[in-house]
């Protein structure tokens, strides 16, 4: 198997470790090969973090089977990690996203437990432990990032021990009842418990990793501290238990870290001229509705997008709206589309928008003006200006950043934002519609009187938001993160 070509001199105080790259590989079907930007919320948040600092980020390419020296992308030095077609599907398509993703995501869809995708996930986890410990010079700063990596912190420590090792969920993390499924459900929380910060969305992710730790390693935590004993995991000795009086230990941080995006950039495009003009573009070439609505993600089936076009197919069958009046704008990147449960997602969506299209559309007025593809930020920029209604109604999310992008655009203070309390945005974003994607009613009644909500009304729900968008960007979330791991930077203690 190649390994990543590092040049002997190429270390780093600073890395970072996902399974995405912030660009991807994308290979055309004429065969030309270019980089193209990643999608997903964990690189919007992480790209402007690496660009203020000094440091490396390791992730895979994207494509199976490539080999790419590390260069430097946008200001950013990546190092692309290599993935043989097999492990991509046992490690990416199988163990992380049909494994883990829906068992994290309130299983929502099935989870399929597979021992030769563990065995593949243990080792692409490895290769990514090997990596960074050989590209971080002594005592740097490793921070690991997401579900795909979770046995990283522990490799980590046992390779390089002078590191400083971070992780931060970006999904949810399952309660118990739900995590205990997981067959290798100790090996996770392990290989977790090898950082010295675990970072979460929500309150309620880190109190449900603290109960699973308690539950199956008998660990003491005292929020947001886990005591874990000190034994010598090289030789094979695991820790089981509370720490005994004259043992010593050493201080996990597990708590909530609410990840944000760069706010100032995303309002510096919504003023800049030649997008507002996009924006009007936009509303025009939909014909004008008095209500523009709109729906921005990664076609997975934790969006709850299928919720959202039964509410607006019902409202226009109910006659409570009409096509002249409101559209409908759902932007659907592609995503995982060789896992199966995505392919039916897909099929699901564009049978219903057809269907939904088909009966109330007419030949001047879309229904649904549906897109199956990622647009570059300028144009999602001008998209949320457009849009008087933002509809997120995920069923399960982590945080949902297009939430946060779509206040942090509206420097108008127009524009309504209708939340789902499933996802993370909603412990901070309060003044948003919050909603319960899984009640259609309420769901209509909410959209109605989204349309009909009076301009000062609007304006004071979004002042409220964007005041909470623009104070905790992202900088401030990864400066946090950042203060607390290097507070923790090796913190022992001995039980009395
Ligand atoms: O934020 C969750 C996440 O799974 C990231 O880890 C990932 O980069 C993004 O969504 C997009 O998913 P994928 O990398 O599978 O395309």
């Amino acid at each position: 198997m190649a390994e990543v070509q590092v040049a002997e001199h190429e270390s780093y105080p600073f890395v970072v470790i996902s399974n995405r790259l912030p660009v991807d590989r994308v290979i055309k079907p004429d065969g030309s090969a270019s980089w193209r930007p990643s999608p997903g919320g964990l690189v919007t948040a992480l790209e402007p973090v690496m660009r203020a600092r000094v440091g490396a980020w390791v992730g895979w390419s994207g494509q199976p089977d490539l080999d790419f020296a590390p260069f430097d992308s946008d200001g950013i030095r990546v190092v692309p990690m290599r993935l043989s077609a097999l492990e991509v599907q046992n490690f990416y398509e199988g163990f992380s996203n049909d494994t883990l993703w829906p068992l994290y995501h309130d299983v929502i869809a099935p989870p399929t437990y597979h021992r030769d995708w563990w065995e593949t996930y243990v080792e692409v986890n490895q290769r990514f432990a090997d990596t960074a410990a050989r590209i971080s010079s002594p005592g740097a700063v490793v921070w690991v990032h997401d579900y795909q990596l979770q046995l990283v912190p522990k490799m980590l420590r046992l390779l390089r021990p002078d590191l400083t090792i971070g992780f931060f969920n970006h999904i949810p993390f399952p309660p118990y009842g739900i995590y205990s499924q997981l067959p290798w459900r100790t090996q996770i929380i392990e290989g977790l418990l090898g950082a010295d910060v675990i970072g979460f969305q929500r309150l309620a992710d880190a109190n449900n990793f603290s109960r699973a730790v308690r539950r199956l390693k008998g660990f003491v935590t005292k929020n947001p501290i886990i005591e874990v004993p000190l034994v010598d995991e090289s030789e094979g000795v695991r820790a089981q238990g509370p720490v005994r009086r004259g043992q010593e230990f050493r201080t996990v941080v597990a708590k909530q870290f609410p990840i944000s995006i760069d706010a100032a950039a995303y309002e510096t495009l919504a003023r800049t001229p030649a997008i507002q003009a996009r924006a009007r573009q936009i509303r025009e070439d939909l014909g004008n509705p008095q209500t523009i609505m709109l729906g921005v993600d990664r076609l997975d089936y934790t969006k709850g997008i299928g919720h959202r076009l039964k509410a607006y197919g019902e409202l226009l069958a109910d006659g409570r709206i009409s096509v002249e009046d409101v559209t409908l704008v759902q932007v659907a990147s592609p995503s995982r589309e060789r896992v199966q449960t995505y392919m039916h997602l897909r099929d699901e969506i564009e049978l219903t928008v057809g269907r939904i299209n088909g009966d109330f559309a007419t030949i001047s007025h879309t229904a649904i003006s549906y897109h199956h593809h990622g647009y570059p930020r300028d144009e999602m920029v001008a998209l949320y200006l457009a849009a008087d209604v933002m509809l997120v109604t995920a069923l399960r999310d982590g945080m949902n950043l297009v939430a946060k992008e779509y206040v942090a655009t509206r420097f108008d203070d127009d524009g309504v934002l209708i939340l789902s309390e499933f996802a993370g945005a909603a412990d901070e974003l309060k003044r948003a519609m919050l909603i319960n994607p899984h009640d259609i009613d309420g769901l209509k009644d909410a959209i109605l009187a989204a349309i009909a909500m009076p301009k000062r009304d609007r304006a004071a729900r979004m002042r409220a938001l964007r005041r909470r968008v623009i104070e905790n960007d992202v900088d401030k979330w990864s400066t946090e993160f950042l203060r607390v791991l290097n507070n923790s930077r090796g913190a022992r203690g001995r039980k009395d």
